[in-house]
C-alpha cells in the first residue's frame, strides 16, 4: 500500500535529477500538471502564440480533404490531446463521411481530458470516446483493442519539444505501435523570423512566464520543494544554429532550495539558469527526414499561406 502510494512520487523524483547537474535542466513534461495544462491552454489563445491558430486554420480549411485522404477510419488516437480543441473539426469531417468513429485522446494530465469529455460526447453522438491518461514520452503502449485502420494525431508541433534524435526514436515507437496502412498526422512548426518566434515564447501578459515557473510549483507540490517563484525569471532565446527556441528559468539571487522528499537541497548562483524546454522549428526537409528515418512514408502536406506551420500525413508502409 505504502509502496504504491510512493510510486508516482518516485517517478517525479527521477525526473528532477537534472537540478543536481551542471548545467541545470528539467524535462518539459513536468510543465503539465492541472495548472500547467490550464496555463498552456491560455498560451494557445494568446495573440503572440501563432502555432495553435495557424494549425487550427489549416485543419479547418482542409478537414474534408484530410478526411478523404485517411478514409475509411476506425480509430482516431490523439497523442498529447489536452482539450482536443483543434481536433473537433477533423472529427466532424470524419463523421460526415462515416457514421461511427472511436476516439482515444491520450494525455499525461487527466484534467483536460475529463474537462471536455462530456462536451465532446454531446457534440458527436456517433463517437465512442475513450480517454487514456499516460506518459507516452518514453514508451508508447496502445491498448490492443484499438481497431485499424487507425490515424494517430500528434498536433501542435509537440514533436519539437524532443531533441531531434529523440524525436525520431519517438516517431519510430509510434510507427511500431501501428499496423501497415495506419496513418500519422504530424503538426510541425516551421522556421521563421525571430521577431515572430520570440514573442510567442515571451508574451506581453506573462502567461508563458507563469507556465515556465509552474514547473517549480509542480515540484513544490509533489516533492515538498521550497522554490520561491518570485526569485526566478522566465527567459526565451532563439538559437538559429540549433533551429530552436530555448526556455530557461534564471535564479535572480544566490539561493539554496530544499526539496523535502528528496532530502536534498539545490544550490543556485545569482544568474544561474535551469534549462526547461527546447522548441524546435523545422524546414520541410527536416520533417521529411525525421519521418523517413522512423520508417513512415509521407503522403501529403497541408500548410498555411505564409508557410508558418505544416501538417504531414505519413503512412506505415504495407
Ligand atoms: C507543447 N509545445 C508544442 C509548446 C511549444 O510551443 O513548444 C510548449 C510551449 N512552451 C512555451 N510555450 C508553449
Amino acid at each position: 500500500m505504502i509502496a504504491r502510494e510512493l510510486l508516482p512520487q518516485l517517478g517525479l523524483a527521477s525526473d528532477v535529477t537534472g537540478l543536481f547537474e551542471q548545467p541545470k535542466s528539467l524535462p518539459p513534461k513536468l510543465f503539465y500538471d492541472a495548472e500547467g495544462s490550464a496555463l498552456f491552454e491560455r498560451i494557445t489563445q494568446l495573440p503572440e502564440y501563432y502555432p495553435t491558430r495557424t494549425e487550427a486554420a489549416i485543419l479547418r480549411n482542409n478537414a474534408n480533404e484530410i478526411a478523404a485522404a485517411v478514409q475509411p477510419l476506425q480509430s482516431l488516437i490523439e497523442l498529447g490531446a489536452g482539450t482536443s480543441s483543434k481536433t473537433r473539426v477533423l472529427i466532424a469531417a470524419f463523421l460526415r463521411a462515416q457514421s461511427k468513429l472511436k476516439f482515444f485522446p491520450v494525455d499525461i494530465s487527466a484534467a483536460p481530458l475529463h474537462l471536455v469529455r462530456d462536451a465532446i460526447c454531446r457534440e458527436f453522438p456517433g463517437l465512442v470516446h475513450t480517454p487514456i491518461v499516460t506518459d507516452f514520452s518514453d514508451e508508447l503502449i496502445l491498448p490492443s483493442n484499438i481497431p485499424s485502420p487507425r490515424l494517430v494525431l500528434y498536433l501542435g508541433s509537440s514533436i519539437g519539444n524532443f531533441e531531434p534524435m529523440q524525436a525520431v526514436a519517438f516517431l519510430l515507437r509510434v510507427r511500431r505501435a501501428l499496423h501497415p496502412g495506419d496513418g500519422l498526422l504530424l503538426g510541425a512548426d516551421m522556421r521563421k523570423h525571430p521577431r515572430v518566434l520570440l514573442p510567442a515564447y515571451d508574451d506581453a501578459h506573462g502567461v508563458t512566464a507563469a507556465f515556465n515557473k509552474n514547473i517549480l510549483a509542480h515540484i513544490n507540490q509533489e516533492l515538498g520543494g521550497h522554490f520561491d517563484l518570485s526569485k526566478f525569471k522566465h527567459l526565451a532565446r532563439w538559437k538559429s544554429n540549433e533551429s530552436r527556441i530555448e526556455m530557461y528559468l534564471e535564479s535572480t539571487v544566490r539561493q539554496t532550495v530544499l526539496i523535502e522528499s528528496l532530502d536534498a537541497s539545490v544550490e543556485f548562483e545569482a544568474g544561474e539558469l535551469i534549462h526547461t524546454e527546447n522548441s524546435y522549428k523545422y524546414s520541410d526537409g527536416m520533417v521529411r527526414s525525421m519521418l523517413r528515418h522512423a520508417g513512415f512514408a509521407v503522403e501529403k502536406v497541408w500548410r498555411d499561406k505564409r508557410g508558418w506551420f505544416s501538417d504531414y500525413l505519413a503512412r506505415v508502409p504495407r
